[in-house]
């Protein structure tokens, strides 16, 4: 079962709609503030209800929907409890389980080192990633109380921990890749597979990234669900 995948190419975002067969909910995770109407269109052509709008953690790039997702439809918005989003109904915690659908579940497991809070979330054979393990890559850390040890650990000990075949679907990704595997990320991931803790938080470190352009706007915005006035 797959979910729908799709796409922000201003910021290379991927935002996720999951439903089970023959459903009547959905989630949607990662939503994207201009792409509202597209993501609603999608879930009205499908005749669904959104149950939840999930966050995989504060994002530094893009301004969510979440916020605006919520007014429209009714949905719970759902942010992990460590990335301080004060007006979101769920503060997820590690091994929470949300529950939509016709007994679909989405396990919630704490995956820091992008950020202090991410989380990452497990669906049938399917976990969202978000800027923990990317396609071929990982989430920078050098922000928003990132650290390379905690993602190390959050890859190698939590996600890595997956069976081999769960699919991995990133919140982004800037080559053209949509899809990977656990089991693939395992053995070829470009920072990870191979390297040894230390040597990955060397790598980690010597990045010199730019700051993101839009930092200082969609880190605020997105504590408050991307609204200007909460919810
Ligand atoms: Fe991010």
């Amino acid at each position: 079962m797959n979910p729908i995948q799709l796409f922000d190419p201003v910021s290379s975002t991927f935002t996720y709609i999951l439903t089970g067969p023959d459903d009547k909910e959905a989630v949607i995770i990662d939503p994207v503030d201009h792409h509202l109407e597209r993501d609603l269109a999608h879930i009205e052509r499908l005749g669904l209800h959104l149950a939840y709008v999930l966050e995989t953690h504060v994002h530094a790039d893009h301004v969510t929907s979440a916020g605006r997702l919520h007014e429209r439809t009714g949905a719970r918005t759902a942010v992990p409890s460590g990335c301080g989003v004060p007006p979101a109904e769920l503060q997820l915690r590690d091994g929470d389980t949300i529950r939509f659908g016709k007994g679909e579940t989405i396990a919630v497991i704490h995956t820091p080192g992008h950020t202090a809070g991410s989380m990452s979330y497990v669906w049938r054979n399917n976990v969202f990633t978000g800027d923990a393990l990317l396609i071929d890559g990982c989430g920078r850390t050098d922000f928003q109380g990132g650290s390379a040890e905690a993602l190390y650990d959050s890859i190698t000990g939590r996600l890595f921990a997956l069976a081999e075949e769960t699919r991995v679907w990133p919140c982004h990704d800037y080559k053209g890749q949509q899809v990977s595997t656990i089991g693939w990320e395992k053995r070829h991931n470009a920072r990870v597979a191979n390297r040894t803790r230390a040597d990955f938080i060397e790598l980690m470190e010597h990045l010199n990234l730019p700051k993101p352009q839009l930092i200082d706007v969609a880190v605020p915005a997105n504590r408050n669900l991307g609204l200007p006035h909460g919810v």
